[in-house]
Formats: C-alpha cells, sequence, structure tokens
C-alpha cells in the first residue's frame, strides 16, 4: 500500500528544493505552526516523551518545535533520501535517541511500530482521502502510549467549502508567492491540484471521534485558512 501519487514523489524526490523555498518563505506558516506544537509538546506532553515525525522530510522545522523539550526518542519516516540526509544532520543537535525510516509512511506504520507518546504529520496526510484517513489515524491511536498524543497540520475548508473552492483558495496565493518563478508555481501547483484532498474542520472532528480518540481540538488556523493544526488525544 502506497500513499503517494506521481506529482508527490517526483517532487519531493527530485526537487527537495523547491519545498524548501515554500518553507524559507513561510508561504504555509510553518514557523507560527511549529511554534503552536511547540507550545503544545511543552505543556501537554508526557515527560520525558517519545515523538513519532510522519513525513519528517528535511525535519527542520520539527527540530525548531522539539528544541528545549523533554525528548527522549526521535523517530523520523520518510521517502525522500535526498530530505532524509538532511535531517540527520538537523537532529544532531538535539540529545536524544534518533531513528530513521526511508519508507512509504503507509507500510512503515502497518508493521511492527514501537510506542510512542506524541504522533505528529505536518502537511502529508491529505494526500490520503476519507476513509484512508480514517483507516490511518486508527493506526495512530494504536502506536500511542496511553495519554498519548496526535497532532496535525493539515489542508483544512472552513464548513461547508468542498475541495473545489479549497483549491479555488489555494490558487488565490500565487501573487504573494513573490520568490517562486512561474514554473515553480506551476509545478507546486499542479501537486497540489492532483495530490491535495483537505477535509472540513468538522469532519477532521468526526475522524478524530471515529478513530476512538477521547478528545480533539484546534489549535492553531493558518492566516490564509487553509491549514489548522489538530490535537487529538487518546
Ligand atoms: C509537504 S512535505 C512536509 C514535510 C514536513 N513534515 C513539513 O511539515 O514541512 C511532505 C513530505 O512527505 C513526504 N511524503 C509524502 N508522501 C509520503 C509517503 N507516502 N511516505 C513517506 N513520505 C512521504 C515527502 O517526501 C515530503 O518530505
Amino acid at each position: 500500500m502506497t500513499a503517494a501519487d506521481a506529482t508527490t514523489v517526483e517532487l519531493f524526490q527530485q526537487d527537495w528544493k523547491l519545498y524548501r523555498k515554500m518553507v524559507d518563505n513561510n508561504f504555509l506558516f510553518h514557523r507560527e505552526a511549529y511554534a503552536a506544537l511547540h507550545e503544545v509538546l511543552i505543556n501537554d506532553a508526557a515527560r520525558p516523551f517519545r515523538f513519532l515525525d510522519i513525513a519528517c522530510g528535511d525535519a527542520s522545522a520539527s527540530v525548531g518545535a522539539l528544541r528545549g523539550t523533554d525528548i527522549a526518542h526521535y523517530h523520523g519516516i520518510d521517502f525522500s533520501g535526498a530530505a532524509l540526509e538532511l535531517a540527520g544532520k538537523a537532529l544532531t543537535e538535539l540529545n536524544c535517541t534518533v531513528k530513521f525510516e526511508q519508507r512509504d509512511f503507509l507500510e512503515a506504520l502497518a508493521g511492527v511500530v514501537e510506542q510512542v507518546d506524541v504522533a505528529w504529520i505536518g502537511l502529508s496526510l491529505h494526500h490520503l482521502q476519507g476513509m484512508e484517513k480514517l483507516a490511518f489515524m486508527r493506526t495512530i491511536r494504536n502506536v500511542l502510549a496511553p495519554g498519548g498524543l496526535f497532532l496535525i497540520y493539515e489542508n483544512t475548508s472552513p464548513d461547508g467549502e468542498d475541495r473545489e473552492n479549497w483549491l479555488r483558495r489555494w490558487d488565490l496565493q500565487k501573487p504573494f508567492w513573490t520568490a517562486y518563478s512561474e514554473d515553480e508555481w506551476n509545478a507546486m501547483a499542479a501537486h497540489v491540484h492532483a495530490a491535495d484532498f483537505p477535509e472540513t474542520d468538522a469532519t477532521w472532528h468526526t475522524l478524530g471521534r471515529e478513530a476512538g480518540f477521547a478528545s480533539v481540538r484546534e489549535v492553531f488556523a493558518a492566516p490564509t485558512d487553509l491549514f489548522r493544526l489538530y490535537g487529538f488525544s487518546k
């Protein structure tokens, strides 16, 4: 089983710099989202905690969120070798044990997975569609220790908005992405139009409850309201 369509594989395995430019320019509000993650880790996570970073990419934003927390173990999963090479360097500054898996995250999580206290997925769960998201969230719940937390920063629609209108709003970002050339914008837009499946706020809450989580809460919404951060407690 795999969660990746062709545009996802191409974009993240062959052209990591294009994604990096998006992060460096804060086009998707990584700074604010990962600052919010840091606050949750400080205030609500077990002490010490084991952290699972699903689709970790180069882990640079995660390391920023984990700095100064009581992390004991970091486990990153991503299928991009280029990204994992950078992640390995970024993780050296944290005082914890580290494990990486270069694999499709659905395959990795279908196997034997060590229990963790916090599971995090940043901007990658939206590649799955409806029922696949639910099955995935049930799998994550089983990987969490009692009292564990699942946190996501993902494509979200206000209630009542469909995918077509979410994509229309996504396209409205173009004038603000001044660091991107026309070709770079087109490559990213093609990927998002092919592979991104947002959920409404109400659906995220329903998915959380149906996956068996005791509570769901919204932690942060991007100023564009294209992305929101949710916390699901076991
Ligand atoms: C949008 S980036 C997100 C990176 C990071 N989590 C962040 O918040 O910036 C998506 C990452 O997910 C990885 N990815 C996408 N689908 C994947 C899959 N099915 N299995 C493993 N990694 C995947 C890509 O290689 C890429 O590093």
